[in-house]
C-alpha cells in the first residue's frame, strides 16, 4: 500500500507574525489544520503510513498528531534538526519509503480531489513521477508546467519566476499544486544531508529527462503562502464545504453555540463550539470563527478569521482581520484591513478601548504575540 509524506518544516515567513507561535501547517482552515485535512484526503486513497517531514516548531506537530491514532493513521517523524529544503526534507525518510510509490505534499495547500484516481492515473506511465497541476489565470507566483496535452508528459518545470508569458502578459497556465506521486528511484537524484530543493534542483532534470507527467486537478486548491491567501483559502474552503453538504446550508454553525437576542448572519460564516454572541451582532459575510470565542453587543465582523479562545468586546469593529487565539479585544475598538493587507494580530494580543488600527495602505498591519495595543495606527 502507498505511503505518504507531508512537508511541514518550512518557517513559514511570509505568515509572520502568526507563525511564531504556530506552524503553518497547523494553522485551522475552517476550524481545522491544513495539514490534517490532507491526511483525511490520503486516508480516504487507502493510505495508512504517513511520515511528517518536521523541522521548525516540530514539538507542536509532534504534540498534536502523536503517533496518529486519532486519526487512525500511522505517523513517523522526521529529525531534520534545521530545514534541508524540499528535497532534502523528504531524503531523510528514504528508509520508510524506498520500497514503494508514495504521495509527497507541501503542507500547506488546500484542495479537494481523489488521490486514488491520482494514484491510478501515475500506475498507468512508466516515469518517476506525476505532478498534480491546477490552471491558474495568473501563474506568475508559481512553478509553471510546459506540458505537452496529449500525452500529460511534462516538458519543462519552470520554477516561480522563470516563467515570461508570451508578449508579457499573463495567459492561464497549469502550476505545480504541490501534490506528487513518486517512485522511490527519486532518492538516487538527491544527494544525502544537502539543502535541496525538489522544485528547483530535481524537477527540472526529471522533466527535461522526460520523466515526469502531471495530473490536472479538479475541485479546488489554494496554497496559504501569505495572510490574504489564508483568508481567501478560508473562504474557498468553507463555500466547498457548504456546497458538498448532504443537506443544504447557508453557513456551519456548530449547536453548541449560544446566539442571544437579536444576532444577524450573512453568509457564508463558520461559527465553532461554545461560541457565544450576544445581542445586536452582525456577523459576515466570510467570517470563520472558531471555539469558546465570545463576541459582546452590537459588534460587526466581516472577511475575517477569528481564532479560539478570542474575547471581543462591545461595540467593536472587525474588518479584513485576523485575531489568532487569546485575543483580547476592549469597548469600541476598530480594526480594519482592506483586501491586500489585513489587519493581523498574533495570539495573546490585547487591544484597548477605543484603538483603531486602520491599513489603508497594501501593507497588513501586524501586531506581535503577547503585545499590548495602547495607540492606534491609521497606515
Ligand atoms: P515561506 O517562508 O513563507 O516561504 O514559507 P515556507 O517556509 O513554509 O516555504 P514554502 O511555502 O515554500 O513551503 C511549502 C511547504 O514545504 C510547506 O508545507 C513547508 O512547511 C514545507 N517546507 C519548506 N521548506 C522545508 C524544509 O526545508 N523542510 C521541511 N521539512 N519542510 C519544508
Amino acid at each position: 500500500m502507498t505511503k505518504g509524506i507531508i512537508l511541514s518544516g518550512g518557517w513559514g515567513t511570509r505568515l509572520r507574525p502568526l507563525t511564531c507561535t504556530l506552524p503553518k501547517t497547523l494553522i485551522p482552515i475552517v476550524n481545522k489544520p491544513v495539514i490534517e485535512r490532507q491526511m483525511i484526503h490520503l486516508k480516504a486513497a487507502g493510505v495508512k503510513e504517513i511520515v511528517l517531514a518536521v523541522s521548525v516548531m516540530s514539538d507542536a506537530l509532534k504534540n498534536y498528531f502523536k503517533d496518529g491514532k486519532k486519526l487512525g493513521i500511522k505517523i513517523h517523524y522526521t529529525d531534520e534538526k534545521h530545514p534541508m529544503g524540499t528535497a532534502g526534507a523528504i531524503k531523510l525518510a528514504e528508509h520508510y519509503l524506498k520500497d514503494e510509490n508514495f504521495f509527497m505534499l507541501n503542507g500547506d495547500v488546500i484542495l479537494n480531489f481523489n488521490f486514488k484516481e491520482m494514484f491510478n492515473a501515475h500506475e498507468q506511465r512508466s516515469c518517476i513521477g506525476t505532478i498534480a497541476s491546477k490552471i491558474i489565470d495568473d501563474p506568475s507566483r508559481y512553478g509553471v508546467l510546459i506540458v505537452d496535452d496529449e500525452s500529460k508528459k511534462i516538458l519543462h518545470f519552470l520554477e516561480k519566476n522563470e516563467y515570461l508569458p508570451p508578449n508579457g502578459k499573463q495567459v492561464p497556465m497549469p502550476i505545480n499544486a504541490g501534490v506528487y506521486l513518486l517512485e522511490p528511484e527519486i532518492f538516487s537524484y538527491i544527494k544525502p544531508n544537502k539543502n535541496i530543493s525538489i522544485e528547483k534542483d530535481v524537477f527540472p532534470k526529471l522533466a527535461d529527462e522526460q520523466r515526469l507527467y502531471h495530473y490536472p486537478i479538479s475541485g479546488i486548491w489554494k496554497d496559504i503562502g501569505n495572510p490574504t491567501e489564508l483568508l481567501q483559502g478560508n473562504i474557498l474552503l468553507m463555500k466547498d464545504i457548504l456546497k458538498n453538504l448532504k443537506e443544504k446550508k447557508n453557513n456551519l454553525i456548530d449547536d453548541t453555540a449560544k446566539l442571544e437576542g437579536r444576532v444577524e448572519i450573512f453568509p457564508p460564516c463558520t461559527i465553532g463550539e461554545n461560541v457565544v454572541i450576544r445581542n445586536n451582532c452582525v456577523i459576515g459575510p466570510n467570517v470563520v470563527i472558531g471555539d469558546n470565542v465570545y463576541i459582546s453587543e452590537n459588534t460587526k465582523i466581516k472577511e475575517s478569521l477569528i481564532y479560539n479562545e478570542a474575547y471581543i468586546s462591545k461595540n467593536v469593529q472587525i474588518r479584513n482581520a485576523i485575531i489568532s487565539d487569546n485575543c483580547f479585544i476592549k469597548e469600541n475598538v476598530e480594526l480594519k484591513g482592506n483586501e491586500n493587507a489585513l489587519v493581523i494580530l498574533a495570539s495573546h494580543v490585547e487591544v484597548l478601548e477605543n484603538i483603531k488600527l486602520i491599513s489603508s495602505k497594501n501593507t497588513p498591519l501586524t501586531v506581535c504575540h503577547h503585545e499590548k495595543v495602547k495607540e492606534s495606527i491609521i497606515g
